[in-house]
C-alpha cells in the first residue's frame, strides 16, 4: 500500500511495534531442546494478547494446494522460510533457526523475520547470520523515493559478495500493508535502475535471504516448505518498512 493519512500510519507503527515485541519474545526462547511447536503457541498467544491477528495463520495464497497451516514460519538449516512448525522439531546446539512472522492490527498488516543460532554456533552460521543481517540494513538503506525497487536486490548483491555468500534465487520481498502479499515482487537479485519507481509513503516487507552455496531451492513435500537444493544453510531477515520523503521508518523494531 501506499500509506497516506496519518491513520494509516499510527496504524501501521501501532502493527510493527506489536510485531517487533513478539519477536523479541521468540527469539529469547530459540535455545538447544525448545521445538518449533512451542514458538508458534507462544506467537499466537502473544499476538492475540496484544489485540492483533495472525495473518499467516490459514492464509492460502494464489497457487497453493493448502492454506498455511500455523502463525509462524520456522526454517531451520538446509530450510530456507515457510517452514512449518512441528513439536517433532527439536532445537539442536548450533541450529540456524529463522523464525518469519506476520500480523494485522486493525486491518493493518506487517511482517518481519529474525534468524538466531540456538546456542554459540560454528563460525560459518554466524558469518551467514552476519552478513543476512548486514544485507538487510544495506537493502533498506537503498529503498530511497526517486530510486526503483531493482535498487534494493542489488544492495542485498553487494553484500553477499562482499562476504562470500550465496543468495536464494526465486523468492524475495513485497509490499504489505492491507494484505500479506501485495505487489511489487521484490526480487534479491535485483539491479540497479530497474523495477517501479519507489514512491513516498509505499509499504514494503523487505526480506533478504542468504545462503552458503548455491542459491537454488527446491519445495519440500509438506509443499509450503522451500529448501536449499544443496543441502547448504539459509538466513533470513526481514522488516516492514515505511518509505518517507527523506529515508525509511523502519515499522518493525
Ligand atoms: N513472510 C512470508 C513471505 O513473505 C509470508 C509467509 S505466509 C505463510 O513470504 F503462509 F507462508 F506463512
Ligand atoms: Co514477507
Amino acid at each position: 500500500m501506499i500509506a497516506t493519512t496519518q491513520e494509516e500510519i499510527d496504524n501501521l507503527r501501532k502493527a510493527g511495534k506489536i510485531l517487533a515485541g513478539v519477536l523479541r519474545e521468540l527469539e529469547a526462547m530459540v535455545k538447544p531442546g525448545a521445538t518449533a511447536a512451542d514458538l508458534d503457541v507462544a506467537a499466537e498467544r502473544a499476538i492475540v494478547r496484544e489485540g492483533a491477528r495472525p495473518s499467516f495463520l490459514r492464509y492460502k495464497p494464489e497457487g497453493a494446494r493448502t492454506p498455511y497451516p500455523a502463525a509462524l514460519c520456522v526454517s531451520v538449516n538446509d530450510e530456507v522460510v515457510h517452514g512449518i512448525p512441528t513439536a517433532s522439531r527439536v532445537f539442536e546446539e548450533g541450529d540456524i533457526v529463522s523464525i518469519d512472522l506476520g500480523l494485522s492490527y486493525n486491518g493493518y498488516f506487517v511482517d518481519a523475520a529474525r534468524t538466531v543460532i540456538a546456542g554459540a554456533g560454528d563460525a560459518a552460521a554466524r558469518k551467514l547470520v552476519d552478513g543476512t543481517r548486514e544485507a538487510l540494513a544495506e537493502a533498506i538503506a537503498a529503498a530511497t523515493v526517486g530510486g526503483h525497487t531493482g535498487d534494493i536486490g542489488a544492495a542485498v548483491v553487494r553484500v553477499a559478495r562482499t562476504h562470500d555468500l550465496g543468495i536464494v534465487m526465486d523468492l524475495g520481498g513485497h509490499a504489505v500493508g492491507k494484505a500479506v502479499h501485495e505487489k511489487p515482487f521484490i526480487a534479491n537479485d535485483g539491479r540497479e535502475g530497474e523495477g517501479e519507481k519507489i514512491k513516498e509513503g509505499l509499504v514494503l516487507a523487505i526480506e533478504p535471504m542468504l545462503c552458503e552455496s548455491r542459491g537454488e531451492i527446491v519445495l519440500a513435500e509438506d509443499d509450503w516448505t522451500y529448501k536449499m537444493e544443496d543441502g547448504g544453510r539459509a538466513a533470513h531477515f526481514e522488516d516492514t518498512v515505511l518509505i518517507t520523503k527523506d529515508g525509511q521508518e523502519i515499522l518493525t523494531r
